[in-house]
């Protein structure tokens, strides 16, 4: 069975506080931060921008994986990209020539994703697979943290999973919203490697034994699912 990987997302974080939110996860299975830009058009929320993932970057060993959920990406990939973003995952929804803006994202260094909403199909992002390196399942309907996940989410999941065996493909699949330690194993098995997490994660105090306790549920699944196949 497939790795797996925690990504914190600071959108749940004291945002008058990075650094020091950043510190409260910092843990050896930690190797990436979900980083939600959120403009205010594409999403009913405004986050922030390019000078703060510099920012953020300045002051971090965390890989960052900044998920876009603006619109006219063309415009801002660059800057994403200048300011350390090591992931940068635009919407199917939001770009009229989305394999351009995939392919700019890769010309400026960075890793190229693209995210589809819950009532996206997978039909979606069927012809530009070749030009990504991760694809991000929302589980969730964008813009806030702290919504429940959406069931289907799994099924999608699945299907795209089996897609990428069947085409021997390598991309990435990432699941955001509402991930839990009853979610977060459910998403695993359904395919996803990379799981994000906020509420679950920067919404309770004892932040490492969130992490600790999400890590343990996906963990009980893997060996479980890995006893299947062995
Ligand atoms: C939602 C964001 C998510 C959000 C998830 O639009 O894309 O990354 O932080 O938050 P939780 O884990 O609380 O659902
Ligand atoms: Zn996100």
């Amino acid at each position: 069975m497939s790795n797996f990987l925690l990504l914190p997302s600071i959108l749940a974080a004291d945002h008058g506080q990075f650094i020091a939110e950043m510190a409260t996860v910092d843990l050896p299975a930690v190797e990436y931060l979900h980083v939600d830009v959120m403009d205010g058009h594409f999403v009913p929320n405004i986050t922030f921008g390019p000078k703060v993932v510099a920012s953020l970057k300045a002051h971090t060993r965390f890989k960052l994986d900044c998920h876009l959920m603006i619109e006219k990406v063309d415009d801002y990939i660059p800057a994403f990209a200048a300011a350390g973003a090591d992931i940068i995952t635009i919407h199917a929804e939001a770009t009229h020539h989305l394999q351009r803006s995939l392919a700019l994202i890769r010309e400026k260094g960075a890793k190229a994703g693209v995210a589809i909403n819950p009532a996206t199909s997978l039909e979606s992002i069927r012809w530009v697979l070749e030009d990504i390196d991760l694809v991000l399942i929302m589980s969730v309907n964008p813009g806030f943290g702290g919504q429940a996940f959406i069931p289907a989410a799994l099924e999608k999941i699945r299907v795209l999973a089996e897609q990428r065996r069947k085409e021997n493909r390598h991309f990435i699949i990432e699941v955001d919203g509402g991930i839990d330690a009853r979610t977060a194993p459910q998403a695993y098995a359904s395919g996803a490697e990379f799981l994000v997490a906020g509420s679950a994660i920067f919404g309770k105090k004892d932040r490492r034994a969130a992490i600790a306790k999400l890590h343990q549920a996906v963990e009980t699944e893997r060996q479980k699912l890995q006893s299947l196949y062995t």
